[in-house]
């Protein structure tokens, strides 16, 4: 059946349609009702009770699929490859769950996770679901200060932590990074338990500190029941960029997500248990939290585990090379990764060294896909490529294009199509009215929202509200704008607030310019989101110095790039700052942000009426050292 007709059917009824999707998992207790009740705010699938562990390892051991792969890791840096049977698997997820039990972590405890692309980050989150604890897992590329306001945001009792992370051109050392957070953080933590990697080992703090292989191995053959938890009792936290530099934890239910993820997993993905199933993103963002450990273990597939870049390690055909030889069905990539992998093998010929019989289709996810690149791919990999729009609250996708649509130019060529069940689309304008047909606006969902998407933001009841529900009243405000076209597909053209999306990494400008105008030379800044031809987007930061500092402004820059680097982390990737004589503004004072953004670009821009001094934009212009170009769309 196809995701149009799921949608009529879930629409028509949404409580037998969800009800019917909850039978894809085992409840310690079925729910009577799949719909929230907004009387007893209970949330999807209210009265269930289940523990996601055992629907992602258990229930597939005991049905006899203990010797089925469940994860199979390859590492483009150091060349290690291992594979795990799901047996294997829940061994290790009960003996990390009892080290984790055995250091104080209980059910509704958080447990923060900052490890690399190895398979023991996936045992760590699984251990945590299985004793109710809730993981809190953080991208390797931020620095100290963001994990330390995570953590205490979080307040864990636990770490879970590598000794290091391997990027191509060099070793990041996570331990470093750790202490350094930890000195910083309000919080203090009772333990931290460390997986030392060959590469770089951690100096142990011993009290605080403990060794993860030889702890587990010391509670080898554990046997550790699963934890019932009731549908809505949170499954993680998740970090993700606001508006602001504070950022917002993304808090996930147990039910209402395991459901979703199940039924996405064979009704989006065409993935069902047996097949082999790569999602070649982070654990550390939420493309892997659902695509890379949860969905592929709900469905009984077999998830890849890819520590390593798309090019480089060692070169554009290492990708091809791991679907060939685990017989890969289904990839999912950001779109910044496939033109990584297009500008260095333009002709294809890593794609021809490998027999790619076995995959069926590419997914994209993560930012707006350039029609080009996508066009590259069905040519080169002679697949349907599949773009899904979704983001870290909703968990799973809002609008997935359909692959027989693609041959309408334009339909693959911006992110959106059809809804996935459940997903009400409405684009509005201002006064919170739906636009006309083809005409742009914010992008908002009727709630309810289907089972998937968070409810709430860890330790702040308002936020949630006033970020999401306060702007539109009935409605989900998505923060991207777009249109519907004649055909009812939507077609996203990117954030409407101030989130940039840099390889498919959502930042805060905010956040970047907290850290910029804390510069001592820095009177004022702002950082905005420049096209990029290989990333999407990169921040460019754009400064003006205090009176009377006439310093080395060449200096000043290093030094500005050097500070987010160490503030915020390396993936923020900000390579530019221009030093200008002035930031235009509205009378009010707010920073113009498109019309820089506009200039950056090198586009025509239309100079608002309200502009304080119209002088500044054209200096401006000259300063960012752009010609004119014709704006874009
Ligand atoms: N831990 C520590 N540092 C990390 C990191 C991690 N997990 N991931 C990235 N970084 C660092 C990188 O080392 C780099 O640091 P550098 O400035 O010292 O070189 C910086 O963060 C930027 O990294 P990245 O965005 O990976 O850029 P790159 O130039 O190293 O690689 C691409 C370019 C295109 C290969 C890469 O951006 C890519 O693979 N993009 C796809 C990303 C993706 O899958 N996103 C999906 C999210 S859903
Ligand atoms: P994140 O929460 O990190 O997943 O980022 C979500 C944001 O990324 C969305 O709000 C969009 O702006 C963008 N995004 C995600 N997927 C797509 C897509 N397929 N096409 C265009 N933009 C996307």
């Amino acid at each position: 059946m196809n995701l149009a007709e799921q949608h009529r059917i879930c629409a028509e009824n949404p409580e037998a349609f969800w009800q019917q999707a909850a039978s894809l998992i085992d409840w310690s207790q079925a729910p009577t009702r799949a719909l929230p009740d907004a009387a007893a705010d209970g949330g999807w699938f209210a009265d269930g009770r289940l523990n996601t562990c055992h629907n992602a390892l258990d229930r597939h051991v005991q049905a006899g699929h203990g010797d089925r792969p469940a994860v199979v890791f390859e590492s483009g840096i150091n060349g290690a490859s291992q594979i795990l049977s799901y047996a294997e698997l829940a061994a290790k997820v009960q003996e990390c769950a009892a080290v984790l039990q055995r250091l104080g972590a209980r059910a509704g405890d958080r447990v923060l996770i900052f490890m690399p692309m190895i398979p023991d980050v996936v045992v760590g989150m699984l251990a945590c679901a299985r004793i109710g604890a809730i993981h809190s897992v953080v991208f390797g590329g931020f620095a100290a200060p963001e994990l330390a306001a995570r953590i205490d945001d979080a307040e864990p009792k636990v770490l879970l932590v590598a000794s290091c992370g391997l990027e191509p051109s060099r070793v990041v050392d996570y331990m470093e990074l750790v202490n350094g957070a930890l000195t910083l953080a309000e919080h203090s933590v009772d333990a931290v338990l460390v997986k030392q990697r060959p590469e770089h080992g951690a100096v142990l703090l011993p009290g605080r500190d403990h060794d993860w292989d030889h702890e587990l191995a010391a509670h080898a053959g554990a046997n550790v029941p699963c934890v019932d938890r009731s549908s809505s009792d949170p499954l993680y936290i998740l970090y993700t960029s606001g508006t602001t530099g504070r950022p917002k934890g993304v808090v996930r239910d147990n039910g209402g997500h395991a459901v979703a993820l199940a039924w996405s997993m064979a009704n989006i993905f065409d993935i069902t248990a047996g097949d082999v199933w790569w999602a070649a993103s982070d654990v550390g963002w939420v493309v892997g939290h659902s695509y890379i450990v949860y969905a592929p273990l709900l469905a009984g597939s077999t998830t890849v585990l890819y520590e390593g870049k798309p090019v480089g390690t060692p070169d554009a055909g290492t990708w091809w090379r791991i679907c060939e030889k685990h017989q890969v069905r289904g990839l999912f990539a950001a779109p910044t990764a496939i033109r990584a992998i297009r500008r260095a093998d333009e002709p294809g010929e890593h794609v021809r060294a490998s027999q790619l019989t076995s995959l069926k289709t590419l997914y994209v996810a993560g930012e707006r896909i350039d029609p080009e690149t996508a066009d590259w791919a069905r040519r080169t990999l002679q697949v349907p490529v599949v773009d899904n729009w979704w983001q870290t609250e909703t968990g799973w996708p809002i609008t997935v294009t359909i692959p027989s649509d693609e041959s309408d130019s334009g339909a693959s060529s911006r992110a959106g199509g059809q809804p996935s069940p459940g997903y009400d689309i409405a684009v509005l304008n201002d006064n919170g009215e739906p636009v006309p047909t083809g005409d742009e606006g914010s992008i908002c969902i009727r709630l309810p929202l289907p089972p998937g998407p968070a409810s709430a933001i860890w330790g702040d009841e308002e936020r949630y509200t006033t970020e999401y529900l306060s702007t539109f009243e009935g409605y989900y405000l998505t923060g991207d704008g777009g249109f519907l076209d004649e055909n009812g597909r939507l077609h996203v053209l990117g954030r409407t607030d101030d989130v940039i999306n840099v390889a498919g990494h959502r930042l805060s400008t905010g956040a970047l310019e907290a850290i910029v105008a804390a510069h001592r030379a820095v009177a004022e800044c702002a950082v905005i989101g420049r096209a990029d031809a290989l990333k999407g987007q990169t921040p460019h930061a754009i400064v003006v110095l205090k009176d009377g500092h006439s310093p080395d402004t060449d200096a000043v820059a290093t030094e500005i790039v050097e500070l987010v680097r160490a503030e915020f982390g390396a993936v923020a990737a900000l390579r530019e700052v221009h030093i200008v004589s002035a930031l235009p503004k509205t009378r009010s004072g707010k920073l113009l942000r498109r019309t820089m953004r506009d200039l950056a670009e090198g586009r025509t821009t239309v100079v608002p009426g309200t502009v304080e001094d119209p002088s500044i934009v054209e200096s401006l212009r000259g300063e960012l050292g752009t010609t004119s170009q014709p704006a874009a769309r």
